[in-house]
């Protein structure tokens, strides 16, 4: 159940404190697996305990941090991150990822890849055999989005536009004021393919596949913190 489920995201996002160290440069994730490790970090800041500059992967988790006195850094040329630890809806042996369920995957995908290495923290409901089971996220243009439904049903994707939780009369939008795709292709045999055919499609900024870029994930499993690796 829910709170069951919450008590594991604190454990993983406890665990992954062990992989901060003192002066590091870190990515913070999105979604509330990310957001207890937020707070976690913030009360190592605030007792003295580590000095780290962040970045955020949304507005929601920069706030956050803002009001645990984490210091934050701005986007500029160079900057590369030691580590990153963001949650994930699903995961899978290879440590492929699909992420988006929160609506940040771009900047998600954006920070993971300015990242010496990204550590996945997610509760028991996250791994999985195969992806897919989860509905693929898209962040989309708003004037492509005729075409992309399109262009992702022929793909075999079922293309379902993500409604905002405030209004359900009006679309989600992104951070960045764009809109969000959930696509139900079901169980996934070719993600690098299909991971290449979204980025074809014209108005996809990006997909929710993350391939080769988590380094680890701690995922709890039979009530335990496990250390997953690629
Ligand atoms: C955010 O865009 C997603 O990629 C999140 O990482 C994902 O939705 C996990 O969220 P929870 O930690 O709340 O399950």
């Amino acid at each position: 159940d829910k709170s069951h489920l919450d008590q594991e995201k604190q454990d993983a996002a406890r665990a992954a404190l062990r992989w901060v160290q003192d002066g590091m440069l870190v990515g913070l994730g999105t979604g509330s697996t990310a957001a207890h490790f937020i707070r976690q970090l913030g009360a190592k800041v605030q007792a003295g305990e580590l000095r780290v500059q962040a970045t955020a992967t949304s507005l929601a988790s920069e706030n956050l941090a803002r009001q645990l006195g984490i210091p934050l850094i701005e986007p500029r040329r160079g900057l590369r991150f030691n580590l990153t630890v963001d949650g994930a809806d699903e995961v899978d042996p290879h440590l492929h990822l699909i992420k988006g369920g929160g609506g940040a995957l771009l900047r998600e995908k954006i920070i993971a890849t300015a990242s010496d290495y990204l550590l996945v923290i997610a509760d028991s409901s996250k791994a999985v055999a195969q992806l897919g089971k989860f509905p693929l996220p898209l962040e989309v243009v708003s004037f492509a989005l005729p075409w992309v439904l399109d262009a992702v049903a022929a793909l075999g994707g079922n293309p379902v536009v993500r409604m905002s939780q405030q209004d359900p009369d009006k679309h989600a939008q992104s951070d960045q004021g764009n809109l969000l795709v959930d696509c139900h292709f079901g169980a996934l045999n070719e993600v690098e393919q299909l991971a290449r055919q979204l980025k074809t499609i014209p108005g996809i900024v990006e997909h929710g596949l993350f391939l080769g870029l988590a380094r680890a994930a701690l995922v709890v499993q039979h009530g335990q913190v496990q250390v997953l690796r690629p």
